[in-house]
């Protein structure tokens, strides 16, 4: 379900109002009784910045912007608290709410819409009671001078994207297997003007992906290769940016298979390729200048008669031959031909998202994305900052050369697990191996599900990545 969200100068017929001021600002609160702004400064003194004026036929709630603090945070408290506000709405069954501020407060009016948006989040689509439950917001309206339509737009894009990604993850594998997953990917992208091509199994087998192939082995889908591509006349580049996405449809671990309860949230294991597909499309919809691939191996990871095992000796694309003593570290082999692939467009850069290792979730927890960069010090910079200016913020891991001898093997190049130490950083290592180019890899196992509600990334599926990387590409196609 989706909220709309439109520029509108006139809000007297809302009865539905939220007015941002300055927390410094102590002058008239407008549109209040005496009594009701005597109650405004009562609350002000407890420190409240929400406050609520709940008159039966209309509920107006004054929101106090944190001013005093850096714009990062500032933002994201704005975020929070049109959560905040999208909750006590749906509680009154309010369907219609007005956002009025003035031309100085036009970004955190867009981070309030925008967390009213996301929060307003439902995913009811397996449920009888769906109707019933069914949020009743429908509508936000943003009057303040200062915001153009262009933003709006790009705002709505970015939203309806994430959400996308979230209904992605929510899915299960009998609902979304690795076809079915390409299949709704590539239709998107299509649909938002770009291109799309899914190569099947005979094409991957002819190509010796043998990473994909191996932890497809055990499954009785066939796996797939998305290949996304959004390059507009007026890019501002001309090597692509690509993005590789892991689509693990569902990881029971495979041979080495995973206890009961960590198996439990394993639908998520496609979030990486859930969320670049949805970040690329949502460039193409707001047309960006920019020249942007996504790359998205998908299959489920399970045991069965000729599952691969620990032991196996397996080639991958690039020819590098690869001992697998885990059959749960299969997302680093289904994206290590990915990477090796996506050297033939030459990229300039190329990032990869993926739910990657319990060590990176155990290491940071669901606040942040664990990052590491190769030869990509100036873009990772910019994105660290685009981290900070959505709030999925990124903490840089070593990719010190020591961390590789722990994947060495006696009997092939390569093995497919590190120690018991550093594993989101030998992870890493293992995928650098395929790279030839500035690579930036973000393990997003930690933020990407989580089980119970946390403001406006809701609960389930968080659609993390996708607002990254739209502030990431805005920035450089400006
Ligand atoms: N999909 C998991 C990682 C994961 C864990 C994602 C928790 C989301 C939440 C991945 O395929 C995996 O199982 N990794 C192993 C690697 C190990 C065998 C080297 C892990 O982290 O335990
Ligand atoms: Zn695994
Ligand atoms: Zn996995």
């Amino acid at each position: 379900m989706q909220t709309n969200i439109q520029l509108s100068p006139n809000y007297a017929q809302c009865n539905c109002r939220v007015y941002l001021h300055g927390s410094n600002e102590d002058g008239a609160i407008p549109e209040t009784t005496a009594s009701e702004n005597d109650f405004i400064q009562r609350q002000r003194s407890l420190k409240k910045d929400l406050i609520t004026l709940n008159r039966y036929d209309s509920v107006i709630f004054h929101y106090f912007i944190k001013t005093e603090e850096p714009a990062s945070k500032k933002l994201e408290l704005c975020r929070k608290a049109g959560s905040l506000i999208t909750g006590e709405a749906n509680s009154l069954a309010i369907t219609d709410i007005a956002l009025i501020c003035s031309m100085q407060f036009r970004d955190e009016v867009m981070a309030l819409a925008e967390g009213m948006a996301l929060g307003n989040y439902q995913f009811l689509k397996y449920r009888k009671d769906a109707a019933e439950k069914k949020n009743s917001l429908n509508n936000i309206f943003i009057c303040c001078d200062g915001v153009a339509q262009a933003e709006v737009n790009q705002l709505k894009a970015v939203v309806d994207a994430t959400l996308w990604a979230r209904d992605l993850v929510n899915e299960p594998v009998n609902k979304l297997n690795a076809e079915q997953l390409a299949e709704s990917i590539s239709e998107r992208m299509r649909e938002a003007g770009g291109k799309a091509e899914v190569l099947n199994k005979n094409k991957i087998e002819a190509l010796k992906m043998g990473g994909l192939l191996s932890v497809n082995l055990g499954s009785i889908d066939p796996p797939t290769f998305t290949i996304l591509e959004w390059k507009p006349e007026n890019a501002v580049n001309t090597q692509p940016y690509i993005l590789v996405g892991k689509g693990v449809v569902y990881d029971t671990g495979g041979m080495s298979l995973k206890p009961s309860a960590s198996m439990d949230t394993m639908k998520c294991d496609m979030a990486g390729g859930a969320l670049v597909s949805a970040a690329i499309s949502a460039i193409a919809t707001a047309r960006l200048p920019i020249y942007v691939m996504a790359l998205i191996p998908a299959t489920d990871n399970r045991p069965d008669g000729n599952a691969y095992v620990p032991g196996d000796i397996i080639s991958m694309f690039d020819g590098t031959t690869v001992e697998v003593l885990n059959t749960d570290a299969e997302g680093r082999l289904i994206l290590a031909d990915a990477l090796a692939y996506a050297k033939k467009f030459n990229p300039k850069l190329v990032i990869n998202f993926a739910t990657l290792t319990g060590s990176a979730s155990r290491a940071i927890g669901p606040q942040g994305i664990v990052a590491m960069q190769v030869n990509a010090t100036e873009e990772f910079a910019s994105l660290n900052q685009s981290g900070d200016n959505v709030y999925e913020r990124l903490v840089q891991f070593p990719m010190w050369d020591e961390y590789k001898e722990q994947l060495k093997s006696e009997i092939a190049d390569l093995k497919n697990i590190g120690g018991p130490e550093g594993g989101a950083i030998t992870a890493g290592k293992f995928l650098e191996h395929f790279t030839d180019y500035p690579f930036i890899h973000l393990d997003i196992a930690g933020p990407a599900f989580i089980e119970r509600r946390d403001s406006y990334r809701g609960q389930g599926g968080t659609g993390i990545g996708v607002r990254l990387l739209f502030d990431f590409f805005n920035k450089l196609s400006r």
